[in-house]
């Protein structure tokens, strides 16, 4: 039987919600439906981190459970069904004590206007609560989605430092018994959201408007089959932004996240196998413990809040061409496995997208499962990121590439590129220049102007095609001397304190 009423928890209290818009954001429920206004609209497109917000929820043994900050600007309401929402009131209730964090931002002068304060005090609220000793770099990443344009980020940063000292040997990470932030006696909190998370589905009819949220990857199937029209919905990062930004309607609406199959990660002696609902704060340590030369990409990858409810499934249906796991995953060979029904196919990425948001999938089909060969012993793959700011920032262009050498001979060479085409695809021109080549500057140069025929960038605010098309082949410059040991071998340490 489906369930019309969303509930999640808010200050221990059970929140029983009936007759939800499905697109309205936790950010309107919050401040206009509550009057909670301590969380801010500063873009509503998940850029500032003005509006942060903390989720928690049972994890997957149901014996624990685990916290994300996220954007309540591009949450739909719906999708925190059976789960707690700590806002920066539930820091402090009226009256109270501060939180150490909190007290950390004063004592620090971490704050002028205020506007952003509060996002920061969540996205700190979540680090503090699960690292116990984060580094400096650590501590920049979990900031790296919140904008101050007033007080400058060191003070903001020493209230980081502040708080965790003034808070030594406590053990932070273990926070059910951490009943200083919370009404509820420790414990109760896990028992409460288990009673919450049920594995019953949702079905929401608002103004003739229909929201699902199956929990089984056969009804799934079945719903998508039925309503080959409906938008499938995942983290909803992108599609978040379709209703605050473009206002669009979205009339059916088939959310992904409660399906038990597409949250599974597994992993053989010959593939990843990741489900399409998998978020990036998920899949990140077991992509990059297979490939570390892709951790740059990944650790640029939007910001925490985003990476953290934001699916590969998410980014490669949307198949932008300044998409940023596409092209790497092309280069070591990744298929998709798309559904229809009962019926499964296995897709190389490669062969996905025919052109500008045009891809492959056919109507009452998504995407089950990403499937990513382990890494072989002998290759070599980066990628790169070519983007105006470091952090929080959309690609200019995004190469990658998978070496094979045979002593100085090329093996095997690919490599595949966003920002230079409608969609992010191999370079095929470039690949066949080095095959069988020996790997010297000059096999590289001559690979270099083969990136013109593969190639004809167009020219944006983010850059003009002749700098697209230089940057990209300054950037297979780089990649051959970094296999040379000419530099470092990332420039992910560049202008930042470690
Ligand atoms: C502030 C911000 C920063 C960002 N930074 C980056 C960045 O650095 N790099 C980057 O590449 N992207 C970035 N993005 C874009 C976005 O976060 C990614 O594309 C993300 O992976 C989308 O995943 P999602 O789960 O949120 O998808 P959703 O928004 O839920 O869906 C995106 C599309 O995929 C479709 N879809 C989802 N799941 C399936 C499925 N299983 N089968 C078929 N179709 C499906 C949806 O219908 C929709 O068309 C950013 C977005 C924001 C808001
Ligand atoms: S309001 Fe800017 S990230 Fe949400
Ligand atoms: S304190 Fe004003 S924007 Fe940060």
């Amino acid at each position: 039987m489906a369930r019309s009423a969303v509930r999640f928890v808010l200050d221990g209290q059970v929140i029983e919600l009936h007759d939800v818009d499905p697109t309205r954001t936790v950010l309107q429920f919050l401040r206009e439906d509550l009057g909670r206004t301590g969380t801010k609209e500063g873009c509503a497109e998940g850029d500032c981190g003005a509006c942060t917000v903390v989720l928690v929820e049972v994890n997957r043994d149901g014996d624990d459970l685990s916290l994300k900050a996220i954007n309540a600007c591009i949450q739909f309401l719906p999708t925190i069904d059976g789960k707690e929402l700590i806002t920066v009131e539930s820091l402090s209730p009226a009256g109270g004590e501060l939180h150490p964090v909190q007290r950390a931002m004063v004592e620090q002068h971490g704050s002028q206007c205020g506007f952003c304060t509060p996002g920061f005090v969540m996205s700190l609220f979540a680090l503090y609560k699960s690292n116990a000793n984060p580094t400096r770099e650590e501590i920049d990443d979990a900031l790296a989605g919140n904008l101050c344009r007033c007080t400058g980020y060191r003070p903001i940063i020493a209230a980081a430092q502040a708080m965790l000292a003034a808070t030594e040997g406590e053990d932070r990470s273990d926070w059910l018994r951490q009943p200083a932030d919370s009404v509820q006696a420790p414990g109760e909190r896990l028992a409460q959201l288990k009673a919450l998370a049920h594995e019953d589905s949702l079905e929401i009819d608002h103004a003739g408007r229909h929201f699902f949220a199956p929990t089984t990857v056969d009804s799934l199937a079945a719903l998508v089959l039925r309503n080959p029209d409906a938008t499938l919905l995942a983290g909803g990062t992108d599609i978040g932004l379709w209703v605050t930004k473009q206002h669009r309607e979205l009339e059916t609406v088939i959310y992904t996240g409660r399906v038990a199959e597409l949250a599974e990660m597994s992993v053989s002696s010959t593939h990843i196998e990741i489900g399409a609902a998998v978020t990036f704060t998920e899949l990140m340590p077991v992509i990059i413990g297979q490939y570390p030369g892709l951790e740059e990409l990944f650790r640029r990858f939007a910001s925490p809040p985003i990476r953290n409810t934001a699916t590969l499934g998410g980014n490669i249906a949307n198949g932008s061409p300044i998409g940023d796991s596409m092209a790497a995953l092309m280069v070591v060979g990744a298929s998709l496995v798309l559904r229809r029904g009962d019926a499964t196919r296995e897709l190389p990425l490669d062969a996905f997208y025919h052109d500008y948001q045009v891809n492959d999938l056919a109507p009452g089909e998504f995407l089950e499962r990403i499937r990513i060969p382990v890494a072989r012993s002998a290759a070599i793959v980066q990628s790169q990121k070519w983007s105006k700011r470091f952090d929080q920032d959309i690609s200019a262009v995004c190469t990658a590439y998978y070496l094979e050498l045979d002593g100085d001979e090329v093996r095997h060479f690919r490599m595949a590129c966003g920002g230079l085409a409608p969609i992010v695809k191999r370079a095929a021109h470039c690949e066949t220049a080095l095959s069988g080549q020996r790997w010297t500057e000059e096999a590289v140069e001559r690979a270099c102007a083969a990136l013109q025929s593969d190639f004809r960038p167009i020219s944006d605010a983010r850059a003009a095609a002749d700098i697209r098309m230089l940057a990209v082949q300054n950037l297979l410059r780089r990649f051959y001397h970094e296999t040379k040991g000419d530099v470092e071998s990332t420039v992910y340490t560049y202008g930042r304190a470690r």
